[in-house]
């Protein structure tokens, strides 16, 4: 973002004869006002200019004209630059963007190559919650995206194995276990977000273009930045032997259903994961898989835009989609090959007169490997650092802490703390993934999160009784004794306020420990937990 952020103010220097009498009259302007008004005036006249400019658009264009020049214009000062004009340039001409720029080596004509196959069954949109109401209030155009993707766009397609080496690890990640990133992420609490109203994907660059490639099999337009966190892609060795990986991988990354002139769509799965099995120098692809999981009652987050600008309202909803996966139909073959007396042969055809070709492959014996649910595990804490310290379940959390005489560290949301949604995300990306929390929940505490609905569900449950009766919307950090009593709490928009507000104040009524971090947030924090073991001395002390 920063980069297009950056272009775009170059791209905003005066072009062109119809700025000209403005700059004149800019100048006049400032040679007549007073220095310290000249900062305020230019903004002034610089906002006013661009209102004018914004009506002068609604009535020549009307609102959804204006929507959709307003998508283009990058640096959003009502003029489109050639640059700004390329996707429609593109449109227009039939030209399709520099999707794909592979390296020479991966047209080598003796490299094998493998077929890959998409299959997905569509989103069940009677498990979205708007379709209890029927779609009350949603406009057709907003769905149209989602409602006409019935398959995947190429079911089938032939890829060298040489790109796979995108999945390799890199030298310093070579031991079973090892988990690193493919794509990195670009995004954390200082950058922000990318922007909701988008429609074409960047071109990807690097390990990115096999993602991509993989991804289109699906739908044209795969973003594989995603515009929140989690971001990126992990890989993860399951297991080695001394020719072959087994890589475990998982990929955050979502798709614009919607193109112009309908507002932007985005359809964003819970995780894209799966594993290849390649040769240490990605010559041969002996197993590919690619899935969304479905063992979830919900895997898809949707959201939608009802307007032109970045501010505009925006519609969110979950959904089901049963079927969404890539798998290689077999290991990579060349395609010709030599026979003894040195002809080339079409593996696909045969020698003279004969049946295709038949390939034998090795046995792999694996000299190391780890479960598929420890790689899972081991990515999942890559993605999400907060969860170093192991989340239970609520009743096995309470459990726990009676068996270990330790406090429960709970977080009561409205949404899931490790999904896509908003109201974990500022906590996960701050406290609760900082080292000195991470050692103090792991040393006195037992932790555990819940959605408000699932203990709604437990009513028979008396902890979650006495949970409830201390939550407030979007999310409540409770510290409990083991019978349920909740000792302390704290909401976490207070808490948020608080931690922007006063930096480094320590009242020192309680503890004067947690003056010396860095970040006024996580020493809030820390505060707050150590409160906690303050007001259950008595029963830990038993
Ligand atoms: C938690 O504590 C255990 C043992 O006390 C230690 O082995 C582990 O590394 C700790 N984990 C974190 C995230 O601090
Ligand atoms: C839980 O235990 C504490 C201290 O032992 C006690 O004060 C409190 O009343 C108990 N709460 C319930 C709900 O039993």
């Amino acid at each position: 973002m920063a980069a297009a952020r950056s272009s775009a103010v170059e791209n905003g220097a005066p072009r062109g004869s119809i700025r000209r009498p403005l700059l004149r009259s800019l100048i006049r302007f400032l040679l007549l006002a007073a220095a310290p008004l000249v900062a305020v005036g230019f903004a002034w006249y610089r906002s006013a200019r661009l209102e004018e400019r914004r009506e002068a658009g609604l009535r020549a264009l009307g609102a959804e004209g204006l929507f959709l020049f307003s998508s283009l214009d990058t640096d959003r000062d009502l003029y489109l630059s050639p640059e700004e004009f390329k996707p429609i340039a593109e449109k227009l001409a039939g030209l399709s963007p520099p999707a794909e720029f592979e390296e020479e080596e991966d047209r080598d004509p003796n490299g094998e190559t493998l077929t890959v196959e998409a299959r997905m069954q569509p989103l069940r949109m009677d498990t979205m919650t708007k379709s209890k109401d029927g779609f009350l209030g949603v406009t057709h155009s907003s769905l149209s995206g989602l409602r006409s993707w019935k398959s995947p766009a190429v079911p089938s397609t032939v890829i060298s194995a040489r790109q796979f080496r995108a999945f390799l690890p890199p030298k310093d990640k070579l031991d079973v276990g090892d988990a690193w990133w493919i794509v990195p992420s670009e995004l954390n609490i200082f950058t922000g977000y990318l922007p909701n109203n988008r429609y074409q994907p960047p071109p990807p660059r690097g390990k990115e273009v096999i993602i991509h490639s993989l991804l289109s099999m699906f739908h044209p337009r795969p973003f594989i930045k995603t515009r929140f966190a989690p971001q990126g892609a992990v890989g993860c060795i399951r297991a080695a032997s001394e020719y072959y990986f087994d890589i475990a991988f998982r990929i955050h990354a979502e798709f614009q259903l919607n193109d112009v002139p309908d507002f932007p769509f985005w359809f964003t799965p819970g995780q894209f994961t799966g594993h290849v099995l390649l040769s240490r120098d990605a010559s041969h692809v002996r197993e590919f898989h690619l899935y969304v999981p479905n063992d979830r009652s919900l895997n898809v987050d949707m959201e939608w835009l009802y307007g032109a600008s970045e501010s505009s309202n925006m519609e969110v909803d979950i959904g089901y989609l049963p079927q969404m996966e890539l798998q290689a139909t077999g290991p990579s073959v060349p395609t010709f090959i030599h026979d003894e007396e040195g002809n080339v042969i079409d593996s696909r055809v045969g020698g003279a007169g004969g049946d295709p070709v038949q390939f034998v492959f090795e046995e792999i014996h694996w000299k190391s490997e780890i479960s598929r649910e420890e790689a899972a595990r081991r990515m999942e804490v890559t993605f999400y650092p907060f969860k170093k310290v192991e989340y239970l379940p609520f009743s096995e959390a309470f459990d726990r802490a009676q068996a270990e005489k330790k406090l429960v560290h709970s977080i009561l949301l409205w949404g899931a703390l490790d999904d896509q949604s908003c109201s974990g995300r500022t906590l996960r990306e701050t406290v609760l993934e900082s080292s000195p929390v991470l050692a103090l929940l792991n040393q006195s505490f037992i932790s555990s999160w819940s959605l408000v609905k699932e203990l709604e569900d437990l009513q028979v449950s008396h902890l979650a009784a006495l949970h409830l009766e201390k939550y407030n919307f979007p999310v409540e950090m409770m510290l409990a004794l083991p019978n349920g009593t909740v000792v302390h709490h704290i909401n976490a928009n207070y808490f948020l306020d608080q931690t922007a507000m006063k930096p480094e104040e320590d009242d020192g009524t309680m503890f004067s420990f947690s003056g010396g971090f860095e970040d006024p947030s996580t020493s809030t924090y820390i505060r707050f937990l150590q409160e906690g073991l303050e007001k259950a001395k008595e029963y830990l002390e038993q």
